[in-house]
């Protein structure tokens, strides 16, 4: 059976369990109740032709040419916002991070960054996107470290449209988007905010990374900044962060500040660790069961610093973010015109 006989005859059967009993739960809980949400049943939606092959050359009957395409009608200004309409004036940050900074046209803010501007492209993950205008990042061909191709990125190369009980519903191990590509690793344990109340992350309210977010990562990307990955930037990526570390995280509480602070309001969301006793509204800082994980630096999405960084690797203090480039400069969690960059955190040199 082709796979378009397979899902029509699937929908069709569905809708009809559909009439007999309507869920009236949210959008991804509403089991099979939720196929229309996303597929058409017919090449036919309200009298007009839909595309029964999509762009990528797939006949998945989705409502968009583009998979991506089906999620951003709900979720780029709605239900987590994870795009948005002005790279100047993003949504609430609830983790992840923005999409619609890779539609800026500069992200330099080095002292160069005038006459040598990062193409928005560079912000993050370039979801194929006809309707937002987000094409393949030119400069990748695949996941850097990996193979991952990116010229089928999509919502969907992470979330499983079909949902599943994960984090996020992030793929686990298996194949994904139709066997473009399959994952080793299972999907990282955390918990986050929720996403129809739309309240911005903060100290006390943020994801509770626990476990394995590095590994998940490494499915597309390897261990890109090992000894052996293919970064320029050497840091480890799924390691303790040592008594030396954990101390320095815990007593630091900005440039202004570097000793005062305490573990019990340690906790900087901006500079996140995973912990087996992680919470949402937890604000205590890193012990000896923290480690550091690919989101200490980087935003799952994107953000507007080059590379989806927390903060702007690029400058030396964060005060001076978005003025050479004039992108959205990321707020400074401690407030202060002298706070350097938030590799501090970890480490009193600024490095190592
Ligand atoms: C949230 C959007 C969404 C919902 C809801 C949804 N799908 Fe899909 N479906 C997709 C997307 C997007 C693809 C294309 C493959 C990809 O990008 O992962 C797909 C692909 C498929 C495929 C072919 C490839 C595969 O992954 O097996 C089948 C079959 C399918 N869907 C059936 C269903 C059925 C049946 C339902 C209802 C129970 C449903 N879908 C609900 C978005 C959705
Ligand atoms: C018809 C609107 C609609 C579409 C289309 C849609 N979503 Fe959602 N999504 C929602 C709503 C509503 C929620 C919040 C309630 C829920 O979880 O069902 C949500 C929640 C989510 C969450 C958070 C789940 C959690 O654990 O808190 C993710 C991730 C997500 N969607 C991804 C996707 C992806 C990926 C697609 C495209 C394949 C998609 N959505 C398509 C409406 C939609
Ligand atoms: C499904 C595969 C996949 C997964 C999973 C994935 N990535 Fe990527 N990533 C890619 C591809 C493909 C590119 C290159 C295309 C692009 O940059 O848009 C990329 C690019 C990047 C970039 C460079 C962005 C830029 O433009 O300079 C960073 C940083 C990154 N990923 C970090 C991460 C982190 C951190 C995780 C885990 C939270 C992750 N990725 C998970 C596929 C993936
Ligand atoms: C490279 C993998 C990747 C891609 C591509 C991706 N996501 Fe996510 N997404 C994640 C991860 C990881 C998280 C959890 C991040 C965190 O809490 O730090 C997340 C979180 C979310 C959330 C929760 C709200 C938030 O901002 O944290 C929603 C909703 C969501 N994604 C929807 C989408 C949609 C819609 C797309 C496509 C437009 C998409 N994602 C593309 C990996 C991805
Ligand atoms: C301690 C902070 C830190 C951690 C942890 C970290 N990164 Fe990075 N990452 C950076 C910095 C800084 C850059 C920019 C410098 C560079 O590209 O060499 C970067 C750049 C990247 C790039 C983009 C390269 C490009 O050419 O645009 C990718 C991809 C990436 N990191 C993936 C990952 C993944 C995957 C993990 C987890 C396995 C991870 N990073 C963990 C700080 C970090
Ligand atoms: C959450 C804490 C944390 C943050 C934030 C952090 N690091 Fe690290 N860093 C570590 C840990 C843990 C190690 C390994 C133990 C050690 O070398 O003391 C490390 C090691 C290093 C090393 C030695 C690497 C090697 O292979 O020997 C360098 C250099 C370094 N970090 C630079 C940076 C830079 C630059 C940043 C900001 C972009 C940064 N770190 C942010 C925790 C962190």
């Amino acid at each position: 059976m082709s796979i378009t006989t397979y899902l029509s005859s699937a929908l069709t059967v569905i809708l009809t369990i559909l009439l007999l009993s309507r869920s009236a739960g949210a959008f991804h809980s509403a089991g099979v109740a939720s196929c229309s949400g996303c597929h058409t049943m017919h090449n036919s939606e309200d009298g007009t032709t839909v595309l029964t092959t999509n762009r990528a050359g797939n006949n998945w009957l989705l409502k968009s040419a583009d998979p991506s395409d089906v999620c951003l009608s709900c979720h780029a200004t709605q239900f987590g916002s994870v795009l948005g309409s002005d790279p100047l004036s993003p949504p609430n940050e609830l983790g992840a991070g923005n999409f619609v900074h890779l539609l800026e046209n500069n992200l330099n803010d080095a002292p160069d960054g005038v006459i040598n501007p990062i193409p928005g492209s560079a912000a993050g993950h370039n979801i194929i996107s006809a309707v937002y205008g987000i094409s393949r990042d030119s400069r990748f061909l695949h996941a850097p470290g990996g193979t991952y191709p990116s010229n089928h990125l999509a919502c969907t190369s992470c979330h499983d449209p079909h949902g599943n009980s994960n984090f996020r519903m992030l793929h686990g191990s298996g194949p994904v988007q139709g066997n473009i590509g399959a994952f080793f690793y299972a999907a990282p344990v955390a918990v986050g905010l929720n996403v129809t109340s739309g309240s911005a992350e903060s100290n006390s309210s943020h994801t509770a990374y626990v476990s394995g977010m590095s590994d998940w990562c490494a499915n597309c990307h390897g261990n890109y900044h090992d000894e052996a990955g293919s970064g320029s930037f050497e840091h480890p990526a799924n390691e303790f962060l040592d008594g030396e570390i954990t101390d320095q995280y815990n007593r630091y509480n900005g440039t202004d500040f570097p000793t005062s602070g305490v573990q019990t309001y340690a906790y900087l969301a901006v500079v996140p660790f995973e912990d087996p006793s992680a919470g949402v509204n937890s604000t205590l800082g890193p012990g000896p069961q923290s480690r550091v994980m690919c989101l200490t630096c980087h935003r799952a999405h994107a953000s507007s610093a080059p590379s989806s960084g927390r903060w702007d690797f690029n400058v030396t203090l964060l005060s001076l973010d978005g003025l050479q480039s004039g992108s959205y400069p990321i707020p400074d969690p401690y407030n202060s015109p002298n706070q350097t960059g938030l590799c501090y955190k970890c480490h009193p040199s600024g490095s190592d």
